[in-house]
């Protein structure tokens, strides 16, 4: 499963990159303006570019579908790495079979049921993000969607990749790879929480803490 971070902060993208624990990023309207300020959205999307070489979602504020097109397009202008985001509306679907039928790569959002997940696919999406944390916060059991669009997609050999978002702990992380989701967005503090483990640290300090004890040198 390719690992996505769910943020446009440059910094956090730039120290996961280095690390090599992330294959992409992808931003929505509300995470752009957490940090954009007074700075050009466009150039914030290339400096996220610059600091991965992998899909980076950026999503368009048109709400009818011509303004879009010319939103989508711009976007993608700006770099190859550049996933045009859409939301999961009828204007979003046509925009997503024009920019498809130009070569252009797209990611619907905003996906809440399979039904919707057929329909982005149809429209040419390359990747269809359904929401698990916002289906959890209504009562719903948001992994249920992941597992019956993978099982559409499968059902109909469906190529559209199935982006696991609103990811919010590490148990999302487990369920989604178990079921064979193609990829997962999360924030910095859920990848911080897949790599850490108490045993690990545990296991560390006494590694070498023995060493230290009886040896002491460096290597
Ligand atoms: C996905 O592309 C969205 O940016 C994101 O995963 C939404 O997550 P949230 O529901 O935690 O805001």
């Amino acid at each position: 499963m390719k690992i996505f971070l769910d943020t446009a902060d440059v910094s956090e993208i730039r120290r996961a990159a280095e690390a090599g624990l992330i294959d992409g990023v992808t931003t929505n309207p509300s995470l752009m303006a957490k940090v954009a300020g007074d700075r050009d959205p466009k150039e914030l999307f290339l400096e996220i570019c610059n600091a991965v070489d992998g899909p980076i979602s950026a999503e368009v504020v048109a709400v009818d579908a011509a303004q879009m097109i010319s939103e989508g397009k711009r976007l993608a202008a700006l770099h190859d790495n550049i996933v045009v985001k859409l939301p999961l509306t009828e204007d979003g679907l046509r925009t997503c079979r024009a920019l498809t039928s130009e070569g252009i790569r797209t990611n619907v959002t905003l996906c809440f049921s399979a039904p919707q997940a057929l329909l982005a696919a149809k429209a040419g999406a390359s990747y269809i993000s359904p929401f698990i944390g916002r289906l959890d916060d209504i009562g719903h059991d948001g992994m249920d969607l992941i597992a019956e669009i993978r099982q559409v997609y499968d059902n109909y050999g469906i190529m559209t990749e199935i982006l696991a978002a609103s990811i919010r702990h590490p148990q999302h992380v487990v369920q989604a790879l178990m079921i064979g989701a193609d990829c997962g967005t999360m924030p910095p503090k859920v990848l911080y929480q897949l790599l850490k483990h108490p045993l690990t640290d545990r296991g560390l300090e006494a590694f070498l803490a023995d060493w230290n004890a009886k040896v002491g040198k460096e290597l």
